[in-house]
């Protein structure tokens, strides 16, 4: 059977990890024909906007899409092409496992958590304005709807993967009615899951122990922002930005795309780390159930970093993105 997948191969090193992660999903045996889909700046002369409706209409037809990143401008400019696929697709699940690769020079061992972030609104609804020309607002929504369904899809994959913990996250003590209705929400659905053990943090003590003892945590659920700012944090746990994978789930739509940006400081020069965008390869077949396929290129990838010979500069090596993915290959 072949899969139809659309491929947005983004700017930056987006088309650099993007041609890699294909490269090796096309070695792996599963057949998969990509539909390409352009997004970001380099389409706004062309269509008036960057995000078209063809790349949305792709991505609802095939159900399924590998992304690379998109470049969004700072304090001006277009709307960011990342949350307005999240929202306009509903992908209210924004899942990124963060875990210890032996090899990955790293300070922690045995590190294995999945962030759970809520995708769609909190600081990132959109809604904000200016007060005059002294002060400018951005408001912060948390909807019962939104905190529900993530918190019982936090649980759900704790279940599935057999883990023990789920923790919420959050700054009750301080916005008291939106992150209080967050963690309400997360303490209730937990009473369904007595399965699983349940805890909250507020977000600043959570950045400190996870820092201090990253193996101590398993699930972490949370509002939007503070799942933005902890995945890139964990993300230097365990080897950089350049390892940690992830996807944006919704109800039957999903978009693989690894933790990492555009990365412009390394653009262009063949020398940007694969792996993230490899394993959100990985997670994409997983999510499509072909189970071994997965499970090949997630053991090659494993023993690529671990003989650590052909690595990209950020691990310490030498090797340009396609020869690590090459690399990857021949230990498939
Ligand atoms: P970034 O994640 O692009 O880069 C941060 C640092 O990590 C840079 O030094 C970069 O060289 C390094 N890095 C990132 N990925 C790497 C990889 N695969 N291999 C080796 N080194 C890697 O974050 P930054 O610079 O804050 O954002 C750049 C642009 O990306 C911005 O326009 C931002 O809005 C956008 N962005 C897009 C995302 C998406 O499309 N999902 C996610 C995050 C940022």
């Amino acid at each position: 059977m072949a899969y139809n997948i659309t491929l947005i191969p983004g700017d930056g090193i987006g088309p650099e990890v993007m041609e890699a992660a294909k490269m090796v999903i096309d070695a792996s045996g599963v057949k998969i024909n990509w539909e390409v889909a352009e997004a970001g700046a380099k389409v706004i002369d062309e269509y008036g906007t960057p995000l078209p409706d063809y790349v949305i209409d792709s991505i609802k037809k095939n159900r399924v899409a590998l992304k690379g990143p998109v470049t969004t401008p700072v304090g001006k400019g277009f709307r960011s092409v990342n949350v307005g696929l999240r929202q306009s697709l509903d992908l209210y699940a924004n899942v990124r496992p963060v875990k210890t690769y032996s090899g990955v020079p790293c300070r922690y061992e045995n590190v294995d958590l999945i962030i759970v972030r809520e995708n769609t609104e909190g600081l990132y609804a959109g809604i904000e304005h200016n007060v005059g020309d002294v002060a400018a607002e951005s408001i912060k929504v948390i909807t019962k709807k939104a905190s529900d369904r993530i918190a019982e899809f936090a649980f759900n994959i704790a279940e599935k993967q057999g883990r023990k913990k789920v923790t919420a996250v959050h700054k009750a003590n301080i916005m008291k009615l939106s992150d209080g209705l967050f963690l309400n929400c997360s303490r209730k659905v937990a009473e369904k899951h007595k399965d699983i053990q349940f805890n909250d943090m507020i977000v600043d003590a959570m950045s400190m122990r996870l820092v201090q003892n990253p193996q101590n945590y398993d699930v972490l659920v949370m509002p939007n922002l503070y799942g933005d700012i902890l995945s890139d944090m964990a993300s230097g746990l365990v080897g950089g930005l350049g390892v940690v994978p992830g996807a944006n789930i919704g109800e039957d739509i999903a978009v693989f795309e690894a933790v990492h940006g555009s990365a412009p400081d390394i653009a262009g020069k063949n020398i940007a780390n694969p792996t993230a965008a490899i394993l959100s390869g990985v997670m994409m077949l997983k999510y499509l159930e072909e189970y071994e396929v997965a499970k090949k290129i997630d053991d090659a990838v494993a023993k690529v970093l671990k003989k650590g010979e052909i690595v990209t500069t950020d691990l310490g090596g030498t090797a340009k993105t396609m020869e690590f993915a090459q690399e990857v290959i021949n230990n498939l």
